[in-house]
């Protein structure tokens, strides 16, 4: 594996892979393997444009759980701020021995630039870029599922026959991308509920099912409910319902909580408006994986790097992908 930029381009097989490779790092986790050796002499650089909480720390975790050195990088405090361009940033810290480059960017393809520009030779994980895709994340939500779902049976299996229900700001969300895409590749069926005003014009595209009408996806009886944060910061106020009117009718509070099957699980990837898409009470109910999901990111990411720098030479790039 050379780039993890997408799940869009990932095959099945690879997907498969990955999602393995997270259980083995997740079982020398369990066994309190503090370290493993793998990583060693080896340089990971957290390259984030944009905030970050949860992707940037597991990254970290992960690379150091593999012996790695790690280097944050914040465009806030660095020279970015005084006209830096993304080709001199990464060709800087490729001159400090990076690796593998971790990116995180506000502009949607940037992960994909860096990958096939020839500026570095390292390797590239997209941690998220712009609207476009957030691969990890969808891997490590696929995770939690297939954990969830099939307990110490999951290795080797996908999501067929599973159905996700994705629900909020799809327009403006890399996680719902990558999610739909790894998702419909895994097996699972997708619906997706928002505002109409929060659907994107290509949606027709997506292997997924739109919806409008949250109750009425919640009486389906999905396996997996997967709340999504509201992107104020993105949002002009023409795409925007209120808050009230929002929570009132795509929010995930005590009654439509009690509606779902017993078995379902409440998603959300963080960070979230509590008290907007989701309630206290949900977010922090048995059924709720969000903390799961943040454990697992850490095996997640463990599997991604060392398939990057330790692991068998084929590509998971996708199309695109220029060799260095
Ligand atoms: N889910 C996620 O990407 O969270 P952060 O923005 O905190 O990394």
């Amino acid at each position: 594996m050379r780039h993890l930029l997408d799940t869009k381009s990932l095959s099945h097989a690879d997907a498969l892979r990955i999602l393995d490779v997270a259980e083995n790092m997740a079982d020398t986790q369990r066994r309190e393997v503090k370290k493993l050796p793998t990583l060693r002499g080896k340089t990971v650089v957290n390259l984030f444009f944009e905030d970050s909480t949860r992707t940037r720390i597991s990254f970290e975790a992960a690379a150091k759980r593999l012996s790695a050195d790690v280097i944050n990088f914040s465009a806030k405090g660095s020279s970015v701020s005084k006209g830096e361009s993304l080709q001199d940033t990464a060709q800087t810290l490729q001159a400090m021995g990076a690796d593998a480059v971790v990116i995180r960017h506000g502009a949607s393809g940037a992960p994909r630039t860096l990958a096939s520009s020839g500026w570095i030779t390292a390797g590239v994980v997209n941690a998220g870029d712009g609207t476009h895709e957030h691969p990890t994340q969808a891997l490590l939500d696929a995770f939690t599922i297939r954990k969830r779902r099939f307990g110490e049976a999951s290795r080797g299996r996908d999501l067929a026959g599973l159905s996700v229900t994705i629900v909020g700001d799809i327009l403006h969300s890399r996680v719902a991308r990558s999610n739909v895409w790894l998702l419909h590749t895994l097996g699972a069926k997708v619906t997706l509920v928002a505002p109409p005003t929060l659907i994107p014009q290509d949606v027709s595209t997506w292997p997924a099912r739109i919806s409008y009408d949250l109750d009425a996806a919640i009486a389906e009886g999905p396996d997996a409910l997967m709340m999504l944060r509201i992107q104020l910061e993105r949002m002009s106020a023409a795409y925007f319902p209120t808050e009230r009117e929002y929570s009132r009718r795509w929010g995930l509070g005590a009654d439509r909580l009690a509606a779902l099957p017993a078995d379902s699980i409440v998603m959300h990837p963080g960070p979230m408006n509590r008290g907007m898409e989701i309630s206290a009470e949900a977010a922090d109910s048995p059924r709720s994986t969000v903390l799961e999901q943040v454990a697992n990111g850490v095996s997640v990411r463990m599997a991604a790097l060392y398939l990057l720098l330790a692991g068998a030479e084929d590509d998971l790039s996708g199309p695109g992908r220029t060799p260095n």
